[in-house]
This record gives C-alpha cells, sequence and structure tokens, in this order.
C-alpha cells in the first residue's frame, strides 16, 4: 500500500474521508501521519481518536522554510511516499514543492482552471455560473495550477450562499479526493516521471571534470 501523510489545517473532513476510505477491503493507500501548522486543528483529534500518527506545529513566529523543514522531517519520519493536502492553508516553498514533485496533491473548491486562490464560492457565484465543485491536482509552484487529476462539479442554485455552496462542495470533495488519490497511487510505473528525476539529479551533481 501507498504511504500518505495527510497535511491539514482546520476541520479535516477531507481528511476523514481519505482516512475511512483507506479502510475499506483491498484500499490503496494507507494514511500513515496526519500533520498541521495549527495544534489546535479538530483534524488532530480524529486523527488521534482513529490511531493515526499526528504532528503539530505552529507556523506562527517561524520562518516558512523552517516550518517547511520540520513538516518535511515529520512526513519522512512518518515513511511517507506521498502528501495529501486536505484543507492546508499554508503555501509551502519552491524547494519543499520540487522534493514532492509528482507525489503531491492538493484539493481546491473549485473547477480548476477557474478560480485559483481564496473565495472560491463567492467569485463562482457573482460570476453567475450555474455549477461550482472542487479539483484534485498535482501540487507545483504555480499555486493551484498543477495538473488536474480529477473534478467534481456541484450545482449553483438562484439563492445560493457561498457558505451553502462551500458546505455542498466539501460533500462532494469527500467522493472525489479518495477515489482520485486511490487511482493516482495506484498508475502504472510512471517512466516519464522517473526518467526526469534522474536527469535532475545528473544536473545537480557536482562536475566531475
Ligand atoms: C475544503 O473545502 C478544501 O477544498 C479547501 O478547504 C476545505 C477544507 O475542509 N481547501 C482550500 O481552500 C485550499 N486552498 P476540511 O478541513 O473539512 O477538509
Amino acid at each position: 500500500k501507498a504511504r500518505v501523510a495527510v497535511f491539514v489545517s482546520g476541520r479535516g473532513s477531507n481528511m476523514a474521508a481519505l482516512l475511512y476510505a483507506s479502510r475499506l477491503p483491498d484500499a490503496a493507500y494507507e494514511v500513515v501521519l496526519v500533520a498541521s501548522n495549527d495544534p489546535a486543528a479538530q483534524a488532530l483529534a480524529l486523527a488521534t481518536a482513529e490511531g493515526v500518527p499526528t504532528f503539530a506545529l505552529a507556523h506562527r513566529g517561524m520562518a516558512r522554510a523552517d516550518h517547511d523543514a520540520a513538516m518535511e522531517q515529520a512526513a519522512r519520519d512518518a515513511g511517507a511516499e506521498y502528501i495529501a493536502l486536505a484543507g492546508y492553508m499554508r503555501i509551502l516553498t519552491p524547494s519543499f514543492v520540487a522534493h514532492w514533485a509528482g507525489r503531491m496533491l492538493n484539493i481546491h473548491p473549485s473547477l480548476l482552471p477557474k478560480y485559483p486562490g481564496l473565495d472560491t464560492h463567492a467569485r463562482a457565484i457573482a460570476a453567475g455560473d450555474s455549477e461550482g465543485g472542487a479539483s484534485v491536482h498535482l501540487v507545483t509552484e504555480d499555486l493551484d495550477m498543477g495538473e488536474v487529476l480529477g473534478r467534481i462539479p456541484v450545482a449553483i442554485r438562484p439563492d445560493e450562499t457561498a457558505d451553502g455552496l462551500a458546505e455542498r462542495v466539501r460533500l462532494a470533495e469527500h467522493q472525489l479526493y479518495p477515489r482520485v488519490l486511490a487511482d493516482y497511487v495506484s498508475r502504472p510505473y510512471d517512466a516519464a516521471w522517473l526518467l526526469e528525476r534522474v536527469r535532475a539529479l545528473a544536473l545537480a551533481l557536482p562536475e566531475t571534470h
């Protein structure tokens, strides 16, 4: 089974969906760590109740690189092969993102490429869209711009509020994320990705002549 660390900042309903899906027979992944930048995150209590190891470190007063390094260490210590961001509301440093390239997924509450960033529901409603939704994508340096792996639409009602839409999108997210993550970690051997990594490593080696 693929070993997944889930990064959270808040309620953790997506983390719960990922975790319980991993308890189904023949699950493709297991959750080996739930890590947060907020020691008070509700998600941590749920993980603890379910016997999943947790790591929490408040980011306040810390340099971004130092905080990321601590999160990185926790993921490594847990033997994580993948990171699933699930309502993790911190932007990660480019070196962290590079280290996990092709191995880090995020769920975003819009139908990407529409509405990267914040306030996605209010923006979709204000634009008069007939549907909002959620997307799971690979994390790259450009915020919310990595390859989209899966999307799920949610209807926008005539009298929709951002909070009401956010609640329904959350329910839809719980269906989307476990499936996309399971499919992704089960994908056939990725020769192109491996070649890219070998190239990058070779370039990083010191010149020998
Ligand atoms: C989810 O709706 C997720 O799409 C969103 O935060 C919520 C977390 O809910 N993520 C972002 O806005 C990322 N920029 P949860 O803690 O209940 O899973």
